[in-house]
């Protein structure tokens, strides 16, 4: 029986190793973290993360050959294979601050494996690594006299948050990188005959170990390009009377183009697009490509640009002063279907109405608790309201914030009854139907799009 063990049970280690679980019942997984706390939310129906569809696949594995524990050592120890599947955030001190990774989760990791092995091992790397990472590790791992042999792959994790198991489920592809070597060249297949139990073999992409750390950089940095490609776009809609929907609709159909990842919003938020940018943008300065860095690190300076054009629109629009004013935040989580404030833009707009001295209070159906230790300075001064009704309930404006589903279906003429006049509505995601709303009174702004105002 090949056992798997998975070195952090995160919002990408957890979800991926509940589905090899689930579609491999022949190999142990078993899952292990050093936050307690964490790993007994795993053995619980309340999971650490919400991830619709993800509590059935936990359920139907987990106890039989789905493990979650705190003994990391023990983990490694009976493993063929680890998964490091840890933070990498962006390195907040030294040099690359600001830009870099930071490893230090990783290297600690490398040694822990390093110390406490006595079999060979193939290492996964599943957190997004600056390319040649793999070769920092082998360094690490085979440092000294061991005699245990790792062969280091990457195998980087392409689902996003919200649709986790169907992206685990029916991947566009599965990318794994191993050295040319006959070593590596096992390990590679060791990995491919896992994912090959529920993936056509046709999607599993094999290349060199760099190609495929390059990869998963270059698709987050590309993805995050089109979004700030179309906001771009937007601010030109609004002051050219074009729309960006129309717009997003018409380039979208060209097949060298296509459809998505073209919706117009107050910015990319999440744990990944930001990082990984930064994170190309640092590499590239490392190998002296100024140009190359500069390109990569504008798609980064247009998504600010965006989070702070919206709190601008709120503010003229609201003849130039919120101080004191109630406004509504509906959706704190970066997107919808996720409970996940990580980098979400709506921490950039409370931050700035909140130096306006705008009255804040925030509704989210799921990001409520993440929400809270977003803003630790602010958190006395915002009120966080769970029921939608309550927060709009006396507001000057409503900010729609993420495209949560349900706020299409609210009742508008309830909220807009109970608003101050004139009542403001601002949609970050363009997800409401705004001719609808102007009827009923509101004064409406959204992204790219012209305002619907009855104000002379
Ligand atoms: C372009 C648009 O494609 C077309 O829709 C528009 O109407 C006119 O402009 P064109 O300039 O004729 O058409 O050729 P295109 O195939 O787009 O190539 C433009 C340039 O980009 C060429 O120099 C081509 O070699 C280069 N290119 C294209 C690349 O370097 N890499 C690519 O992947 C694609
Ligand atoms: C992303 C990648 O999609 C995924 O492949 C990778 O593994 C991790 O990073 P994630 O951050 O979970 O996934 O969500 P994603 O759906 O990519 O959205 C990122 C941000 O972009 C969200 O804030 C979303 O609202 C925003 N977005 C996305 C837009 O503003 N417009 C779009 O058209 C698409
Ligand atoms: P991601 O979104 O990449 O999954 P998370 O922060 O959600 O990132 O998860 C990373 C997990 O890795 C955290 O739960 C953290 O406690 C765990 N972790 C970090 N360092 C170690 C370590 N040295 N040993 C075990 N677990 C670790």
């Amino acid at each position: 029986m090949t056992k798997i063990c998975c070195i952090g049970a995160g919002y990408v280690g957890g979800p991926t190793m509940a589905m090899i679980a689930k579609k491999c019942p022949q190999v142990q997984v078993t899952v292990v973290d050093i936050n307690e706390a964490r790993i007994a939310a795993w053995q619980t129906d309340d999971l650490p993360i919400y991830e619709p569809g993800l509590l059935d696949v936990v359920k139907e594995a987990r106890g039989r050959n789905l493990f979650f524990s705190t003994d990391v050592d023990q983990g490694i120890k009976d493993a063929d294979i680890v998964f490091v599947s840890v933070n990498t955030p962006t390195k907040t001190f030294g040099e690359g601050a600001g830009c870099a990774s930071d490893l230090q989760y990783w290297e600690l990791c490398a040694r822990r494996i390093k110390e406490v092995s006595t079999s060979d091992k193939i290492i996964v790397e599943k957190s997004t690594l600056p390319v040649r990472t793999a070769e920092a590790m082998e360094r690490v791992l085979h440092a000294g006299d061991n005699p245990v042999h790792f062969e280091v792959l990457s195998n980087p994790e392409f689902l996003a948050e919200g649709t986790a198991i169907e992206d685990l489920e029916c991947p566009d592809r599965v990318l794994i990188g191993g050295h040319q070597t006959e070593s590596g060249q096992k390990a590679l297949q060791a990995l491919v005959d896992i994912y090959a139990t529920w993936i056509p073999r046709e999607r599993i992409l094999t290349t060199n170990v760099w190609s495929s750390e390059l990869s998963k950089l270059t698709a987050n940095a590309f993805l995050a390009q089109r979004v700030s490609s179309i906001n771009a776009i937007s601010a030109l809609c609004e002051s050219t009377e074009a729309d960006v929907a129309d717009v997003a609709h018409a380039i979208g159909t060209d097949s060298r183009i296509g459809s998505k990842f073209l919706k117009a919003s107050i910015g990319f938020g999440g744990s990944c697009f930001k990082k990984d940018i930064l994170n190309l943008v640092y590499l590239c300065e490392t190998y002296g490509l100024t140009e190359p860095a500069n390109y990569w690190r504008s798609v980064v300076t247009m998504n600010e640009y965006q989070e702070a054009r919206f709190v601008t629109t709120m503010l003229h629009s609201m003849f130039n002063t919120i101080a004191n004013k109630r406004i509504a935040v509906l959706g704190f989580a970066f997107k919808a279907d996720t409970g996940d404030t990580r980098e979400s833009p709506a921490i950039k707009v409370c931050r700035k109405l909140a130096s306006e001295h705008a009255s804040i209070v925030v509704s989210d159906p799921k990001a409520m608790d993440n929400a809270k230790l977003e803003m630790p300075e602010l958190a006395d001064d915002i009120e966080f309201q769970e029921d939608v009704y309550k927060a709009c309930d006396g507001a000057h404006a409503v900010a729609v914030l993420t495209d949560w589903k349900q706020y299409k279906d609210l009742d508008f003429q309830r909220i807009y009854d109970s608003m101050q006049k004139p009542a403001f509505i601002f949609d970050g995601r363009n997800m409401l139907d705004h001719d609808a709303l102007y009827k009923m009174g509101f004064e409406v702004y959204s992204i790219g799009k012209g305002r619907k105002t009855h104000l002379k």
